[in-house]
């Protein structure tokens, strides 16, 4: 049996996969987890995706615990503004669509509804967003929504977790500080018996085979593994410098190769906490503004293409306005695409080095859960002592879970800027060409009825039917005509269930504490 793990890299991925393969498998696998003072991280990626909440689960931590360790806000939603034209802006929640006569209330919003934003007619979460709620009550219980949701305890096990997302919908995710949670996850995995090396890997050591048997570093000699987990960020040191995986890049569709960022200190007692993350459509890409307890992350992420580094500083810089004066600016290069296989030999790569889309919808902390999880589900048997190939159905089932993932989000991505109304400035008119026939195909379909299952990206992507409606009628570019079963069907239930939705979103409002109020009992 593989007994020793040796994880690469000490950012967001190194030790959430540290964190959760103690918590799956005890001391009976040993883990080393190697990361250089000399290499920062990344420093970005503090939004993150609704099932985040089964990695905290799974470690046994309560929020009251680890949010305040953060600086953790509550995102409900993503709120995009000016994706269609200046003024204008809609929320992606994390809420599914209620259905009567057994369609959604989106396809019975085509039919008889449509005096306001889809967004506010079928959704709940975005009047709790304009209106700055919590989704908890001061005495720590959820709200609930129309369509499941409940809460979770401590200890999910890892065949309920990220892939369960099908079965309930949890209504939202978290911001948090990418630096802080590091530095709490590297207390819990040290406490927990992870053995932690602060120093560089300056070689790799293989047999005849190219599997990987120790990496030698600068000051700590050879540390030797029967699996190696690649958490080395964009250097990808292991799965491409070391074993040479072929890269294939999403840039033809995803262009945004570049983002700066900047930490901008907030008063949240003047201006509250907004529970969602925003997302601002600019000339050349978007600004993402991300709330923090006491700070804000903005970024503005865009393709070199189309615009400089210098003019990226300065349109964020303006963005933001006085409270940019003085702050020290991040430009991060991004490498945009996946590799073709993320484990191979005793190799598996989980993070940036494995793939990346763009932050846009968060996606990067999903991959690395999503990773971890699929890891523990298809552990190995055998390390390089063993001279066995006998994994290779593990890994070549890995290898396609993994992949169509993040083929999946890039495929909603590209959604964004395509489907967007956007279009009058070089970058978003290249946008309106971008993607490949399939998605061609399906906003053909889409052009004539909203999408479902049955005409979605077919395997699990973490995003449902109901994102990709959002998106699709927000972005405005596309919006399909009612099916025409609904005009032969009662419209009563739905027409209640609209009803209904506003008057629970009503009270709701009066009734939830607000964020920053909510936040700052528990902080
Ligand atoms: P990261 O680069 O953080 O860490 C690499 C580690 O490897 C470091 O510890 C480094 O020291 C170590 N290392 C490298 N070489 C080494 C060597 N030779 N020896 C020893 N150690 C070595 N995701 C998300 O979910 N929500 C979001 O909002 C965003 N936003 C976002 C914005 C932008 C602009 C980017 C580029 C990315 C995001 N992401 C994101 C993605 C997110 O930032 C990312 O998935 C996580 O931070 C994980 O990063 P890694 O740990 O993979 O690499």
């Amino acid at each position: 049996m593989v007994k020793n793990v040796v994880i690469v890299g000490g950012g967001t991925a190194g030790w959430m996969s540290a964190t959760y393969l103690r918590a799956a498998f005890g001391d009976r696998v040993g883990i080393t987890l190697v990361e250089s003072a000399r290499i920062p991280t990344i420093g970005v990626g503090e939004a993150t995706f609704s099932t985040i909440r089964h990695f905290f689960g799974y470690l046994g931590l309560a929020e009251s615990e680890w949010m305040p360790e953060c600086n953790a806000t509550y995102k409900l939603a993503i709120r995009f503004e000016n994706w269609r034209r200046p003024g204008h802006h809609f929320y992606h929640p994390f809420e599914r669509l209620q259905r009567a006569n057994g369609f959604s209330l989106a396809d019975w919003w085509l039919q008889i509804g449509g005096a306001r934003r889809l967004d506010e007619e079928c959704f709940i979460t975005t009047a709790l967003c304009e209106a700055q709620r919590s989704p908890r009550h001061l005495d720590g219980t959820l709200y609930g929504i129309g369509a499941g949701g409940g809460d979770l305890g401590a200890g999910t096990d890892p065949g309920r977790s990220t892939l369960t997302e099908q079965d309930t919908q949890f209504p939202y995710a978290y911001h948090f500080d990418a630096a802080m949670l590091a530095r709490y996850l590297t207390r819990i995995g040290v406490e927990q018996g992870v053995r932690h090396v602060t120093d560089d890997v300056v070689g790799v050591g293989r047999d005849d085979r190219g599997w990987i048997t120790h990496v030698t570093t600068r000051e700590h000699g050879e540390v030797a593994g029967d699996l190696f987990i690649d958490c080395s960020g964009f250097r990808a040191l292991l799965i491409n410098k070391t074993l040479g995986e072929e890269f294939d890049s999403f840039a033809d569709v995803l262009p945004n190769d570049r983002a700066v960022a900047l930490r901008v200190p907030s008063d949240i007692d003047t201006v509250g906490i907004r529970p969602y993350t925003t997302a601002t459509a600019m000339d050349a890409g978007w600004i993402w503004r991300i709330p923090l307890y006491g700070r804000d992350g903005l970024g503005y992420v865009y393709a070199g293409e189309y615009c400089s580094e210098e003019e990226a500083e300065r349109t964020l810089r303006d963005f933001v306005g006085p409270a940019a004066a003085g702050l020290a600016a991040n430009h991060v290069r991004i490498r945009v695409g996946r590799n073709r296989r993320s484990w191979v030999a005793n190799c598996v790569a989980i993070g940036l080095s494995s793939g990346f889309v763009e932050p846009l919808e968060s996606t990067g902390i999903f991959f690395i859960q999503n990773g971890i999880e699929q890891l523990v589900k298809h552990f190995p048997r055998y390390g390089p002592a063993d001279r066995n190939d006998g994994d290779d159905g593990l890994r070549a089932a890995y290898n396609g879970q993994v992949g169509r993932c993040m083929d999946g989000v890039r495929e909603f991505l590209t959604l964004h800027y395509r489907g967007a109304s956007r279009a009058d400035t070089p970058y978003w008119k290249a946008a309106k060409e971008r993607g490949d026939a399939e998605l061609a195909e399906r906003m053909r379909v889409w052009a004539e009825m909203l999408p479902g299952e049955e005409n979605i990206w077919p395997h699990y992507h973490g995003f449902e039917p109901y994102s990709w409606i959002a998106m699709l009628i927000g972005l405005g570019r596309v919006q399909p005509p009612p099916r025409p079963a609904l005009a032969l069907l009662d419209a009563t239930e739905a027409g209640q269930k609209f009803a209904a939705l506003q008057t629970q979103a009503k009270r709701l409002v009066g009734e939830l504490p607000g964020h920053r109020e909510y936040l700052a009992r528990l902080h």
